[in-house]
């Protein structure tokens, strides 16, 4: 079959039902990414003769005698085309993995498409920025700062991925040729019971699939447990995941592993796969897991495994008070109560799971894999196969978006012991289905919220009761339970407190680590119960919350300190924001109108221990060369570390070339969670840095026979009054640099909503989101501002609609974006970003991490709003129309 894609062209032979997608990846293509395969997200994007098409739902004979333009080909004579150039100048983009589907399809526009972008964008999805970075990028708007910038921090610095990004030359986790070797595709068989045991696994049919070239089952497993979480301690997490178990705890657990030349052979073996189950009694609601008599989901574990209590489904508890709660509820002259409760959330990161493994000649094992972690990756792989850590080698360049969830090992260990048991390389690559029924989701949580208060507002006492549900593995459910404990209580000076929390096992699909961890839902809860205490107070919500917060100098705990504080300020920034108004009125004069608040506070870094390690050196192009553990996910890392080592040497951003994400380069790093890229790498960047340039001027005072304190070191050349020497002629000159993550500081998040109700159906309108945030000192403006509408639009996506549902039988109902709905381009509000002018003493250059916690006010922020606008209180989420509507009917 003939045709041309980029001009050049080819003679394919498209196998029987082939989509265009995979048949341009297969001849290289790679810019032509995959975030879906059904036609919802617009990742495949690409044009045949001009017009842009989902690859994934477009047969490949289609194209036949055809023009196909990738992203790959839209530059035309070696310069990028407009719409590319457009793209670099607004950085629209965070991870870069929707880009050459946005930039295709934002190309092909006419005049009057442009006129009504929400519905021309409709079919191209981002889960990163919230759209406003894209629209301006298509509007030709510039935010980057081009040219010679000799005091690069505090400026909107490009990222050096810019270029790479938009015209499809940067590479993402698969976009690789295939290892040597005769690469094997995997496949999953999932269970399709809730618990059961494996009788049996009949794999004759399935090895007698042509292509297919071995299964393997539990019998292959190692007998090791391990937890699919990665955290710096491996204790953190219980011990309770086989590779391959035989015993299933919910409905897409893996079974077995098909391994086969191709995807569609290795789908077929599955299928003829032949299990036999002894199905087992299964639990699904956390507070009936607790009860005497249950179900066990792990009964069958011991002490090893780390479990704060199996026999009741407990994977972690926490019990902690302070003060007298029972006095403190005596003395309040108002007591409120609310239970509130938060859904399951997918993170619904465009790039799914992938890894590809091989051996190399030297029998190391190679991982390249979707993760956030890749050192901690390679420790548990080590652990679990018996390797000398020097024998396994993790890495990826680029992943297409985190948000946690790809802190958990879910492809390497299984690839990692395919490769081992045949010796091939080895790739397994997630559907999105299976990102939806089997990745872990956002802990669902119950909390019940008891707040005492005099009558000025002052709190007298709190207590929660948190309800956690960890599903069928305890990965991460520790953490998120403690951390969810903590902050969202901490930021409120009250001399009474009483916190119970239950971390539960239940046969449903595993929660893990997503943005917030675990602060978003109880934040939901304490600042909605905050919002109903001010109102039954009749306080002005911002006024309650003045007289409550914590000051600058609250003693902190452990090894948290106050670093720097900038809430109050981030309390009058919203508030005169939303007095201000931003002109925005309802669709009409029956729609009610309110305005609604909330706030959070997160810890920089998380506890116990987090470590990054930096070397640079100068190169003989008079450059440096900076290699650092974390990964880019689109968390805007890169940039930040380039602008920080180029402050310290007195260079330009752009001189700096960074190296990362390799175990094989550098020494340890915890990995990209908890938003360390910024302030933990960023710390070890700045050590490093600032050690090159010790080395840099002691060598060019021996060289030039002066004293050290006499040298300079700016413009990539060290001075002593006349004489002169370049970085170049001292390349190899090394600084290292290490941080451990502590202490920490805190950081603040104020987000305001102006809403727009109707009351005949419950629609929600957001007319104004405004958030300010106390960043430290901000390193990029761009970026930051890009972190803080990023994290706002998924929230706002997770307070109106995201909703992973489970159904009684705990089976994932919506398995398909189509069913869970992700923000698009229409749903969403340009979100105003304020900051907080704010130094921190602790993180680098004053910064504090800004990835994650603008998720955590937001959705009882727009709750509080609702309240505001139609008197109703809504304690569930997701805030859709259905439930709104009923309360408004309940009203009356
Ligand atoms: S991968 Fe084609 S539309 Fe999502
Ligand atoms: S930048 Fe759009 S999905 Fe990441």
């Amino acid at each position: 079959m003939p045709l041309t894609v980029n001009g050049i062209g080819h003679d394919a032979a498209p196998r029987p039902g082939q989509c265009l997608r995979t048949l341009l990846r297969e001849l290289g293509w790679f810019g032509v990414k995959k975030g879906c395969d059904a036609g919802d997200c617009g990742a495949c994007t690409v044009l045949l003769d001009g017009q842009p098409v989902h690859s994934c739902v477009t047969p490949a004979f289609r194209a036949e005698g055809r023009a196909v333009t990738t992203i790959e080909g839209l530059a035309e004579a070696g310069a990028m085309h407009p719409m590319q150039r457009q793209f670099v100048a607004a950085q629209g983009f965070q991870c870069g993995f929707c880009t050459p589907g946005m930039v295709l399809t934002a190309a092909s526009l006419d005049q009057a498409q442009l006129q009504d972008l929400p519905a021309a964008m409709k079919g191209n999805l981002c889960r990163c920025t919230g759209y406003r970075a894209i629209e301006d990028a298509v509007r030709g708007v510039q935010h980057i700062e081009t040219g010679v910038l000799d005091s690069p921090f505090g400026r909107s610095v490009p990222t050096p991925a810019g270029p790479a990004v938009v015209t499809g030359q940067a590479r993402y986790t698969l976009d690789m040729a295939a290892p040597p070797g005769g690469l094997l595709h995997m496949k999953l068989l999932r269970s399709p019971h809730a618990h059961a045991r494996i009788l049996s696994v009949d794999t004759v049919a399935a090895l007698a699939v042509p292509g297919v070239h071995s299964v393997l089952t539990a019998a292959d497993s190692p007998a090791r447990l391990f937890s699919t979480a990665r955290h710096e301690n491996p204790l953190d997490d219980p011990d309770d995941t086989r590779v391959l178990d035989d015993v299933v705890r919910f409905i897409g657990q893996r079974v077995a592993a098909v391994l086969a030349d191709s995807e569609a052979a290795a789908e077929a073996g599955c299928k003829a796969l032949a299990v036999e189950y002894e199905v087992l009694p299964a639990v699904f609601d956390p507070e009936a897991a607790m009860q005497p008599g249950a179900p066990l989901v792990h009964g069958d574990k011991g002490p090893e495994s780390r479990i704060f209590d199996p026999d009741r489904n407990l994977v972690a508890e926490v019990q902690s008070a302070h003060g007298d709660i029972t006095a403190g509820l005596a003395a309040a002259e108002m007591v409120h109560h609310g239970v509130y409760t938060t859904q399951r959330l997918q993170h619904a990161a465009l790039e799914t799971h992938a890894a590809t493994g091989w051996l190399d000649d030297a029998g190391c094992l190679h991982l390249r894999s979707s993760t956030q972690t890749p050192f901690l990756t390679r420790r548990a792989l080590a652990d679990l196969f018996d390797l000398p850590l020097d024998q396994v080698r993790v890495y990826c360049e680029r992943v297409g978006g985190g948000f946690g969830g790809k802190q958990e090992m879910l492809t390497e260990d299984i690839v990692a012991l395919a490769v081992l048991r045949t010796g091939r390389p080895v790739r397994l690559e997630y559907t999105r289905e299976e990102q939806f029924i089997s990745a872990p989701s956002r802990h669902p949580m119950q909390v019940a919220v008891t707040l005492g208060a005099r009558r000025d507002g002052t709190l007298t006492a709190i207590q929660l009761r948190v309800v956690s549900n960890a599903g069928a593995y305890g990965n991460h459910s520790g953490g998120v339970l403690h951390h969810g404990c903590g902050e969202c209580i901490g930021v409120y000076r009250c001399p009474n407190t009483r916190v119970e929390g239950y971390a539960v096992y239940t046969h449903t699909v595993p929660s893990g680590a997503f943005r917030g961890y675990g602060l978003s839902q109880t934040v939901f809860a304490v600042e909605s119960a905050m919002d109903e205490l001010a109102r039954a107070l009749r306080l002005d919500p911002f006024a309650l919350r003045r007289r409550n917060v914590i000051g600058p100098d609250e003693a902190m705990h452990d090894d948290v300190e106050m670093g720097s504080y900038g809430l109050t300020e981030c309390l009058d920034l919203v508030e005169a924001a939303l007095q201000r108004g931003n002109g925005a009125v309802p669709p009409d004069e029956t729609w009610q109108v309110g305005s609604g608040m909330a706030l959070a506070m997160i810890h920089t870094i998380p506890p116990r221990g987090h470590f990054a390690e930096a070397r640079i050196v100068a190169t003989t192009d008079g450059g440096y060369e900076l290699t650092v553990g974390t990964a880019e996910f689109g968390n805007g890392t890169t940039t930040v570390h380039a602008q920080i080592a180029a402050a310290v040497l007195g260079t330009r951003p752009a001189s700096i070339r960074i190296r990362q994400s390799d175990t094989a380069l550098i020494g340890h790093d915890t990995g990209a969670f908890g938003s360390t890229g910024s302030v933990v790498a960023g710390q070890a960047t700045e050590r490093a840095a600032l050690a090159l340039r010790e080395r840099l001027l002691a060598l060019a005072a021996e060289r030039l026979g002066v004293a050290p304190g006499a040298c300079r070191l700016a413009g990539d050349a060290v001075t002593a009054g006349a004489a002169c020497i370049a970085v170049a002629a001292l390349a190899e000159a090394e600084g290292v640099g290490r941080s451990d993550g502590t202490p920490r500081s805190v950081a603040f998040n104020v987000q305001g909503f102006r809403v727009a109700v109707q009351p005949d159906t419950g629609e929600i309108r957001i007319l104004h989101s405004v958030q300010a945030a106390d960043a430290g000192r901000v390193i990029n403006p761009m970026q930051c501002r890009g972190q803080v509408e990023g994290g706002a639009a998924q929230a706002i996506g997770a307070a109106l609609y995201e909703d992973l549902r489970v159904d009684d039988a705990g089976r994932v109902e919506n398995r398909a974006f189509r069913g869970y709905h992700i923000p698009a381009w229409a749903d969403l509000p340009r979100t105003e970003v304020l900051f907080a002018d704010t130094t921190d003493r602790i993180g680098p250059f004053g910064a504090k991490s800004m990835s994650e916690s603008p998720f955590n006010p937001v959705a009882p922020a727009l709750a509080n709003a609702v309240a505001d606008a139609a008197g109703i209180r809504c304690r569930d989420l997701p805030l859709k129309p259905d439930r709104v509507f009923r309360a408004l009917a309940a009203r009356g």
